[in-house]
């Protein structure tokens, strides 16, 4: 027995001897090259087999916090790419079947995946700057249903069997119009001819003024096309609501603010989250990751 383990290690420790000097040069090699592939990046995938793609430190903290749409994208282009099928497995053509929100006047164009509504379509483009790790904040392979569900889970990020967080994304745009809070005498589709179809000529000019500061939001352009059509404003406080919810925003002191605040609003933050102020670099290619730990810190002026 004891001889048989000492043969082994013998032969464990001359691979190892032939081995050495090889695994050193893989890795002098690979280092530079996959630098590189980073600088200019074709893709990130470049020499990776699938298990090694699919595990990717990228899609884990803290480097998600940093990777740019570029970076994620060199590996996922096909999330952006137009797929949205001309009919249905049973028949029914998409062209022909409009879902409720395809008859605002604010949605243009054909039927788009939902990547694409969000990254690409002209709307998209015009009012948010949304990046992937907005709602990726992670995506291990193994703890998209962990059993059992432990308090970390949300910690990491993961609701359960989602790879976002619904709460704090989409939420944010696709939550019920809180007409109630606003003092509205109904809800907006009722009150908006009393209001002139406006949100901002009557109210949103003198309140709750400081407002969409943040990085993921183009926010001149949103006031802009509010000042046009007030649907751009309702299209993502209710107009394309999914939750029975509203998402409780921070509420900015704002220039003329009353006082006294309003019971609903006592346990509001008063700022946006920190890493989506615009205070908070958000990365770019050439994006340090030092900015990402000073957010995480709090460390950001005010
Ligand atoms: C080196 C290439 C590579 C990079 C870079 C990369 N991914 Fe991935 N990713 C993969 C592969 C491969 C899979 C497994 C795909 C599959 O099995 O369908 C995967 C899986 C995923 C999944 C789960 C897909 C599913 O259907 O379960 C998500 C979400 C995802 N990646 C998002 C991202 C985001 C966001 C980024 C940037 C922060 C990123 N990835 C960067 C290669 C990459
Ligand atoms: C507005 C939020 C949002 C943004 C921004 C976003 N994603 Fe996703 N992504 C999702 C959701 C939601 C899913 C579906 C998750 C599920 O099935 O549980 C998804 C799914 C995926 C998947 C799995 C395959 C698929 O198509 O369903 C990949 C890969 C992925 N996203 C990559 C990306 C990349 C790369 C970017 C940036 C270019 C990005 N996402 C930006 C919300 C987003
Ligand atoms: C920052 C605001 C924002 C966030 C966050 C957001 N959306 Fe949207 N969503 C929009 C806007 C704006 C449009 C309309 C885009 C257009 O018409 O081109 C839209 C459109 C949509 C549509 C209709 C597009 C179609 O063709 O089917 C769906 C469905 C949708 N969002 C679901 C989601 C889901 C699910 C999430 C969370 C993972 C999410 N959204 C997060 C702003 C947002
Ligand atoms: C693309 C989606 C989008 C559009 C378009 C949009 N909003 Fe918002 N709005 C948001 C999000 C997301 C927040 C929360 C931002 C944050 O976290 O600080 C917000 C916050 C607000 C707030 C809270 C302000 C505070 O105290 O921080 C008000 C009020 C508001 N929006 C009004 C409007 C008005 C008026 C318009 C039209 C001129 C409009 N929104 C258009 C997404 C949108």
């Amino acid at each position: 027995m004891k001889k048989t383990g000492n043969t082994i290690a013998r032969v464990y420790g001359a691979i190892l001897l032939f081995c050495c000097p090889l695994t050193a040069v893989i890795a002098a090699d690979a280092q530079p090259v996959a630098s590189v592939v980073q600088a200019t990046t074709p893709s990130l995938a470049a020499g990776l087999d699938y298990e090694r793609a699919r595990w990717h430190p990228l899609h884990f903290k803290p480097a998600i916090d940093t990777a740019t749409n570029e970076q994620c994208l060199s590996c996922h282009q096909e999330v952006l790419e137009p797929s949205v099928k001309t009919q249905s497995p049973a028949g029914v053509k998409s062209a022909d079947a409009l879902a409720w929100y395809q008859t605002l006047e604010v949605y243009t164009g054909e039927q788009e995946t939902f990547h694409r509504r969000h990254l690409v379509t002209p709307l998209a483009q015009q009012v948010m700057d949304l990046k992937c790790n907005f709602c990726h904040q992670g995506n291990n392979p193994r703890e998209e249903a962990p059993v059992p569900p432990t308090a970390t889970t949300k910690e990491a990020g993961f609701t359960l069997r989602k790879m976002v967080d619904p709460e704090e994304t989409c939420l944010r745009c696709h939550g019920r119009h809180p007409s109630e809070l606003m003092g509205l005498p109904g809800p907006w589709e009722e009150t908006r001819e009393m209001m002139g179809n406006s949100c901002v000529t009557a109210c949103h000019s003198g309140i709750r003024t400081v407002r969409h500061q943040v990085n993921f939001l183009k926010t001149e352009a949103i006031e802009k096309a509010g000042q046009d059509n007030s649907d751009t404003c309702f299209g993502c406080h209710g107009g394309r609501q999914w939750y029975r919810i509203s998402y409780p925003y921070p509420r900015h002191a704002w220039p003329g603010m009353p006082a006294a605040t309003p019971d609903w609003a006592k346990d509001r933050p008063t700022e946006s989250d920190v890493r989506f102020r615009v205070s908070t670099p958000v990365a770019t290619t050439t994006g340090s990751p030092a900015s990402t730990e000073a957010a995480k810190s709090g460390d950001t002026k005010k």
